[in-house]
């Protein structure tokens, strides 16, 4: 079905990974989580039978725009994000201390200690959403103060944007805008706070004001605000002017190093040949563009997933050698 003009504008607006790198991710997610393209479909509310074309590859062959693809990437990109957060704590895995982690990371302490804000821009699979919730754990793990991870979804109103803040939050979380910034205020003044805001590219004007607004009035709230490039480019309209002297700085992430991604390898993996290390990094790579400049980048994302197929590949091995003959059995079954 054609998006109407007007959605697809919006929809063209946020930056959405591409046809490849969404068909790559959920294809992964699916397998993992042992879905069919059905109940995947189900999930995202997709048509089945669109879905199944989209992910063999030939969506446009089907259709007429390439853009069509949009509501599908975006719906995809929602349920696994979603799935991410509410089920695997960013403590769970192995972690790695990348150049990228440990700046982001200190601004958000920076954030949280001077009631300032900053702006992360980064294409997909490069460690944002990561490295926010494993902050934001530590910053409530250390009782320093309090982080307030909010994933802000499509055309999300600033109201539901701020219910899902004192949701977070853990404090009452209904009335009006107003009613519930006075709440954010109220129940998070006696400590240092911070909002952190993922996939930011998805609030309005309105919703960046209401974020700019508890910066400026106490108790003076940290603003994190990332999410992909269009972020920066929104920011960066000349009304925005009273947001941009605002930020301290922007992150703008290109990946992981080839050093970071050949240590995380080995790390996972254990010793390679270098042939190896060097085609799984290229298999690794993503494309993106800022401004009108493309480039190629290291995704983290992309690199956990080419760990656990290597990893399902060595498992596959190791099963295979050890099926018995049919010899065996019967000696097996004698004995
Ligand atoms: N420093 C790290 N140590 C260990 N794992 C990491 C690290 N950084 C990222 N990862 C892994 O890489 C995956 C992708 O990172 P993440 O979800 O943060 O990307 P993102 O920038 O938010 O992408 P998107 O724009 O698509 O939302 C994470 O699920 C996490 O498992
Ligand atoms: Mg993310």
């Amino acid at each position: 079905m054609p998006i109407p003009a007007s959605r697809k504008h919006h929809l063209q607006s946020l930056g959405l990974p591409d046809d490849a790198e969404t068909i790559r991710r959920a294809r992964a997610f699916a397998l993992r989580a042992g879905l069919t393209l059905t109940e995947l479909g189900d999930m995202a509310a997709i048509n089945p039978n669109s879905l199944r074309v989209f992910m063999a590859g030939c969506y446009d062959r089907h259709h007429a725009v390439e853009s069509n693809t949009l509501n599908i990437r975006a719906a995809l990109k929602q349920v696994m994000d979603r799935f991410e957060i509410a089920n695997l704590p960013p403590s769970s895995g192995p972690h790695y201390d990348t150049a990228d982690y440990l700046a982001v990371r200190k601004s958000m302490w920076a954030a949280l200690e001077q009631g300032t804000a900053f702006l992360v821009d980064g294409p997909p699979g490069t460690q944002k959403s990561y490295t926010f919730r494993r902050v934001a754990e530590e910053i409530n793990r250390s009782k320093l103060g309090r982080a307030v991870y909010i994933y802000s979804r499509i055309d999300h109103s600033p109201q539901s944007f701020l219910v899902e803040a004192c949701t977070e939050a853990g404090i009452p979380n209904r009335g009006t805008i107003d009613q519930l910034m006075r709440k954010l205020r109220f129940f998070l003044s006696g400590q240092r706070a911070l909002l952190i805001v993922d996939e930011a590219q998805h609030l309005n004007s309105k919703g960046l004001e209401i974020l700019r607004q508890l910066l400026d009035t106490p108790p003076f709230f940290g603003v994190i605000l990332g999410g992909s490039h269009d972020l920066s480019k929104t920011i960066a309209v000349w009304q925005m002017e009273q947001w941009r002297s605002r930020l301290r700085r922007t992150h703008l992430l290109k990946g992981l190093s080839e050093a970071e991604a050949a240590r995380i390898l080995t790390g996972e993996l254990g010793p390679m040949h270098p042939a190896d290390v060097a085609a799984t990094i290229q298999d690794a790579h993503a494309n993106a563009k800022r401004w009108e400049t493309k480039f190629t980048y290291i995704s983290a994302r992309n690199l956990f997933f080419a760990i656990e197929d290597a990893r399902a590949a060595l498992d596959a091995t190791k099963r295979a050698s050890q099926v018995s003959t049919p010899v065996e059995i019967l000696e097996e079954a004698i004995a």
